[in-house]
């Protein structure tokens, strides 16, 4: 397979093995690092393993290197750390580990280099490059990870249930990869994860979220989702999106697959954006589906009313069992998952100024994201309704960019302040103040007046005298 050092990296690289030849250390890069190369891929941090003390190495490469960088040491983990023209190198002895049953945390006693190669994931993360002066760039391949590159497999090199009982993480890793790289997943490598799967239980909930992240920013995410769906481990770890899987039918009458719709709304979503947290939006705008299903007699047909309400209420504990943030991503998020079902009632030509106004007000700088959202939700296999669909999305774009262009919403700012109805009145802070900064709003969401001071001021003083209030002098 064709194979590419950077110069900035041979350099730095060259050093190293000239050091390791010194130290009489044999030293390698492995993992990510290799397997990256051999595909293409762009590199952040490379790691290199030696049959010594890693931590002495690096410090005896950084003396070599021009100018010198700083060496971070970690020596609860014997690992040694230094950064040169924007990479990580990141040096380690070689190890062998066990692992205690219960427990993630090895222990660790000095190896050889196949030592090592054994307690890694995968094949293609097990191939190391020596950086020896005699065969620098060979690559040491024990478990066929180059043939694995090239026909696109994931395998683990030990039985599964060792590699996977060592770290279960990589069960979830197994997965990421194979939607990342567009890999398959070797047989006996996935019927491993569908067997050990509840072991994932003693990994933190942060590294497990870190992973659906990675699936979630693929190009094409359902893939990995059916993959953690199929084998099992979606269960364990994210119920609620599970709970979507199924169809029930009642007197012939059926609903879609909310499961599969929701997969198919975040592929069409990650091709119009990438930001993380519109995906998010696109997995749980139905999560509240399963809760909120009823069998409508008279009508003959299933209902899901109010899952959009119930579904961002969920947001919260979802987002907090995911150990994602509980701050302003989460509060778009659910703001995603309360509208989404709005524009597509405004698709109407009959629909009023006002309503397209009180979306615009409600969506705030979100509109755009939320249109890409509805439009990502539209999943008919009928050419014509789709057609229809986004037409009329495309109808309700113009009419709200006529609409702010009128009355320059999207810059929504009062234009009246709690402070002007507190001078203008000569009162404190008090319920009155809310009173007419609620009508002022409604006001103009209503279109009675413009989003203007002189029209919101004549307004105010004449919700002021409704309710009391006197112009001081
Ligand atoms: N590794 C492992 N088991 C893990 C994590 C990592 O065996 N649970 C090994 C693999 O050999 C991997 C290397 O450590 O290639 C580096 O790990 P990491 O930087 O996390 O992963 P990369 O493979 O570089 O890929 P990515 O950065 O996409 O996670």
């Amino acid at each position: 397979m064709f194979f590419t050092i950077l110069p900035d990296e041979r350099r730095v690289l060259e050093i190293v093995g000239q050091c390791a030849q010194e130290m009489d250390v044999p030293a390698y890069v492995v993992g990510g690092y290799v397997r990256d190369r051999l595909l293409g891929r762009p590199t952040k941090d490379i790691d290199i393993v030696c049959v010594g003390d890693g931590i002495k190495l690096a410090e005896a490469v950084a003396g070599r290197l021009s100018p010198r960088p700083k060496v971070a040491v970690y020596s609860r983990f014997g690992t040694a750390m230094l950064r040169a023209d924007g990479i990580e190198y990141e040096f380690v002895g070689a190890r062998r580990e066990s692992y205690s049953p219960d427990s993630r945390k090895p222990e660790v006693e000095l190896g050889t280099l196949e030592d090592d190669q054994n307690r890694r994931d995968f094949t293609i993360n097990a191939l190391a490059m020596s950086l020896s002066e005699t065969d620098f760039g060979h690559i040491i391949d024990p478990f066929n990870g180059l043939e694995h590159l090239e026909h696109k497999i994931i395998k683990t090199p030990l039985d599964p249930g060792q590699t996977f009982s060592d770290d279960p993480l990589r069960m979830l890793r197994a997965i990421r990869f194979s939607n990342q790289l567009d890999f398959e997943i070797e047989p006996s490598t996935f019927k491993g994860i569908a067997k050990y799967k509840s072991r994932i239980h003693i990994i933190s909930k942060e590294r497990i979220t870190g992973e659906l992240e990675k699936i979630l920013m693929t190009d094409k995410p359902s893939v990995g989702f059916k993959l953690l769906f199929d084998s099992g481990i979606l269960r364990l770890i994210f119920p609620e999106m599970v709970a979507l899987q199924g169809v029930e039918d009642r007197n012939g009458r059926g609903h879609k697959d909310n499961f599969y719709h929701t997969l198919e709304v975040l592929d069409n979503l990650c091709r119009r954006s990438d930001n993380i947290w519109l995906r998010w939006a696109a997995v749980l705008h139905d999560i509240a589906k399963p809760a909120t299903k009823k069998f409508d007699q008279e009508a003959g047909g299933w209902t899901f009313h109010g899952h959009e309400w119930l579904g961002a209420k969920m947001v919260p504990k979802i987002f907090r069992e995911m150990r994602l943030p509980l701050d302003g991503k989460m509060e778009f998020v659910q703001k995603m998952v309360l509208l989404h079902l709005r524009p597509i009632s405004l698709t109407k030509e009959q629909v009023t100024d006002s309503a397209v106004r009180r979306l615009l007000f409600d969506a705030g700088p979100d509109i755009e994201d939320l249109m890409k959202l509805c439009e990502s939700d539209i999943t008919t296999k009928n050419p014509q309704k789709m057609r229809r669909y986004l037409e009329g999305y495309e109808y309700l774009k113009e009419r709200m960019a006529l609409v702010s262009q009128a009355d320059r919403l999207r810059l929504w700012q009062p234009p009246i302040t709690g402070e002007i109805i507190m001078q203008t009145f000569d009162i404190q802070p008090s319920r009155e103040v809310g009173i007419i900064k609620t009508a002022l709003r409604e006001a103009i969401l209503d279109g009675e007046i413009e989003n203007n001071y002189e029209a919101a001021f004549q307004r105010m003083l004449e919700e002021g005298e409704k309710i009391g209030l006197v112009k001081k002098d």
